[in-house]
């Protein structure tokens, strides 16, 4: 069994964060998604994982590697240019050979992980076994007809739902896919869809499988989605406090601080997490807060966001909430007149103002 991590896309819903930066990459809880990716692979016995990459190659190789530091052997896939899913194991055909393989979309977290569903394929050696999930709103997703506990029909976005079954970014398949992915057309978006390659197997009469998903599995690629992965994470760790908290502040619940961080004059209130050599001054930093590496956040308060690696904010007279703010981000009160806001922002930036 051999795992293929889909990690390039155009990232169009977390513009600007994605001009720069690969989406997979993008912390949750401090944490690269792609890295609980990876983790749920090795937790399920995979030892050979190849990651298909993009434009964002360079940076996914240098967070990734060869993989050794999570024991397994990692290959890159280089696809050029985000042609569907189903394009993209078109051209893993030879890294791929005859071995069968999980398929998981490298923006998307399950907390189970995707051990009981490799686990059930292997045991049941269908041609694919695809992971779903009930939705309260179908019509957003890939969904599953059901007929005989097998998948009987796939409808992309539905307009009149026949089932609540969404498709889950993991799919597991045998080498018959291969046919399939060759016979199917690009759609209407001008991408080769892996709903028709599954369909194209139904169709040849072959057998897939659903698995319905046990636990919660979330999408990162849009924000609403992004900090709600967050959140959710953010609940299962444990409370850890390595750097330096002084006398005048409060850690208060499930909070992890991590080495070299410093906390001065200020409340955390769980569940958060603090990167190293954060320094966080006279401010509070309340639930489902992930500050990365190397923050600076002075007379500050803030809840609910994510705030990447070396960015700075001083000095708000409003509490930032639901934010995702990127890298070397500065956000700071001017202490001159006249008062103004003064922005430099990337294009497709998104700024709320309180009223
Ligand atoms: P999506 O989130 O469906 O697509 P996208 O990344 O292009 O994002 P957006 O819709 O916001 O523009 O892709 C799911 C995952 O698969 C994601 O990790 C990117 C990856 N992917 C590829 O590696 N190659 C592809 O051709 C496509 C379409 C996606």
């Amino acid at each position: 069994m051999k795992g293929l991590i889909l990690s390039g896309g155009r990232g169009t819903r977390l513009r600007p964060i994605t001009y720069t930066s690969a989406k997979q990459l993008v912390p949750v809880a401090n944490k690269p998604v792609l890295f609980y990716g990876i983790e749920a692979m090795v937790e399920a016995g995979i030892r050979d994982i190849g990651i298909v990459v993009g434009d964002t190659q360079a940076e996914i190789r240098a967070a990734v590697g060869d993989g050794s530091a999570w024991g397994v052997r990692v290959q890159y896939i280089e696809q050029d240019a985000p042609r569907g899913l189903a394009h993209a194991v078109l051209i893993s055909r030879d890294y791929i050979g005859d071995d069968p393989f999980v398929m998981y979309l490298g923006d998307n977290l399950l907390n189970k992980g995707i051990k009981p569903f490799v686990d059930e394929f292997l045991r049941e050696r269908p041609a694919a076994q695809i992971l779903l999930a009930r939705v309260p709103d179908p019509q957003m997703f890939g969904v599953a007809e059901l007929l005989n506990g097998h998948v009987k029909r796939l409808v992309e976005k539905p307009k009149e739902p026949q089932s609540d079954l969404a498709l889950v970014g993991v799919y597991l398949f045998g080498s018959e896919v291969f046919d399939s992915v060759r016979r199917i057309k690009p759609s209407f978006r001008n991408e080769l869809e892996i709903t028709d390659a599954i369909q194209d197997l139904i169709d040849r009469g072959l057998t897939v499988r659903p698995h319905i998903v046990d636990g919660w599995w979330k999408d990162t690629g849009k924000l609403e989605d992004m900090l709600e992965a967050n959140r959710l994470i953010l609940e299962t760790l444990d409370r850890r406090v390595e750097g330096q908290v002084d006398g005048a502040s409060r850690i208060e619940g499930k909070v992890v601080i991590e080495p070299d961080a410093v906390i001065e004059r200020s409340v955390v209130r769980g569940p958060a997490i603090i990167g190293a050599r954060a320094r966080i001054v006279h401010s509070y930093v309340g639930p489902y807060s992930a500050i990365m590496n190397d923050v600076e956040i002075r007379d500050t308060e803030i809840e609910h966001s994510i705030v990447l690696e070396g960015s700075v904010i001083h000095d708000l007279a409003s509490r930032i909430e639901d934010s995702l703010i990127g890298k070397n981000v500065k956000i700071y009160r001017l202490p001159v007149k006249p008062s103004a806001y003064r922005f430099m922002l990337g294009d497709n930036s998104e700024v709320g103002i309180r009223w």
